[in-house]
């Protein structure tokens, strides 16, 4: 709750709208500059996500060797993990062109159309926040992806005339952190779906460690250990942390991030030792003292922290899920036994919710 950083930390943090905290995987205005450096370019600089890695490579090469362009990709999971990072590599890997844009900023038919007809044969066209496209826009997608053509309308009333145009062969890279918002008809129309997982400690270790040599800060294996367990297995948390680290490191120490220092820092932001912050606890602590522990609906959940439900679905539920902390059930957020020893509190006792969700592991 006291949030009291040092000078060098507390400028960051005050600047940041209250649901923008340290720990949050979402993109905050201060972390754009810093990702653009610290961006993997090639394949082989990504660091974890095996499976997606593999199954990249295997597409990329089998296009490359018939020479056509690589099919549609759409790219899901929690914000932070790497989706957009994986669009620019899938281009440089092609050696083709990429051309950014997102699902909000795609208004009408024409601004897709005229994306479209500019790219040229092989280009990625990556739309970010995909399952955000209005449905006007999106069926002008349908076409273009399945047969590399749009139509358009001519003229108004009776005199109205559609013209077919033809697209150069494009791939597709979408993004999303919703795949469920998704239409079944676009969903379908992409060749692989991959899915982002939280990236293991190891692989968080080895990406703090290597974001540090890029920006050029000494750091501690230790230390480095310490900010990368706290991250929530999110790259964009750990180049985070490691911002605020270096901050710490030069105002209390001689700029190279010890063990001590890293813990100092932690502690001064207020994150535990999973990563979780203040908020995440309130979510936890409302689930376990308002609510008996849940079922709670997320909008009430929501409320009772003052937060919006998307960004608590977003943002703060997928890490307490993969902690295993909370439940999604069809009656709503149910708090674990997990979270009651996080919190330092007793499950509470028979018959609830929670014995019928976690009674088998007391018998
Ligand atoms: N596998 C990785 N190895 C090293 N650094 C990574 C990796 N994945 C992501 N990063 C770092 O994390 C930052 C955030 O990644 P990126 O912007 O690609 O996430 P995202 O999934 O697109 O997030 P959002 O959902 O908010 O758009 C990048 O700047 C990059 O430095
Ligand atoms: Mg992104």
């Amino acid at each position: 709750m006291s949030r009291q950083p040092s000078t060098a930390i507390r400028s960051s943090a005050e600047q940041a709208p209250p649901s923008e905290r340290t720990v949050s995987a979402r993109q905050l205005p201060e972390d754009a500059p810093v990702e653009r450096s610290l961006r993997p370019r090639r394949l082989a600089e990504y660091i974890g996500q095996e499976r997606v890695k593999e199954t990249l490579q295997v597409f990329i090469d089998a296009a490359k060797k018939r020479g056509e362009s690589l099919d549609h990709v759409l790219l899901y999971g929690p914000p932070g993990l790497g989706k957009t990072t994986l669009a620019s590599i899938i281009a440089a890997e092609m050696g083709v062109s990429l051309r950014v844009t997102s699902g909000p900023a795609i208004e009408r038919q024409g601004d897709l159309v005229s994306i479209l007809t500019n790219l040229k044969p092989g280009d990625v066209l990556f739309i970010d926040e995909i399952h955000r496209l209005n449905r006007v826009v999106e069926e002008v997608l349908y076409s273009a992806m399945e047969d590399y053509a749009v139509d358009i309308v001519l003229g108004k009333g009776p005199a109205a005339r559609t013209m077919r145009i033809n697209l150069p062969r494009f791939t597709l890279v979408g993004a999303t952190t919703r795949l469920a918002l998704l239409t079944g008809p676009l969903r379908d129309r992409f060749g692989s779906v991959l899915r982002l997982d939280f990236y293991s400690e190891e692989a968080m270790e080895e990406i703090v460690v290597r974001s540090a040599s890029v920006l050029d800060v000494p750091i501690s294996p230790e230390g480095a250990r310490a900010l990368a367990g706290r991250a929530r297995g999110t790259p964009r948390v750990a180049n985070r942390l490691l911002k605020r680290a270096r901050d710490y490191a030069e105002v209390r120490g001689e700029g190279a991030i010890t063990d001590q220092l890293a813990a100092e820092a932690l502690r001064m932001l207020d994150i535990d030792r999973l990563g979780l912050d203040d908020i995440d606890r309130r979510i936890l602590r409302a689930i376990v003292e308002k609510f008996g522990g849940g079922p709670v609906g997320i909008d009430t959940l929501a409320a009772a922290i003052s937060e919006e439900t998307d960004t608590v679905m977003d943002v703060y539920e997928p890490y307490l899920i993969q902690l295993g902390f909370l439940q999604r059930t069809p009656r709503g957020r149910v708090a674990t036994g997990g979270a009651y020893a996080h919190l330092g509190l007793e499950p509470p006792a028979l018959p609830s919710q929670q014995t019928l969700l976690f009674g088998g592991a007391k018998r």
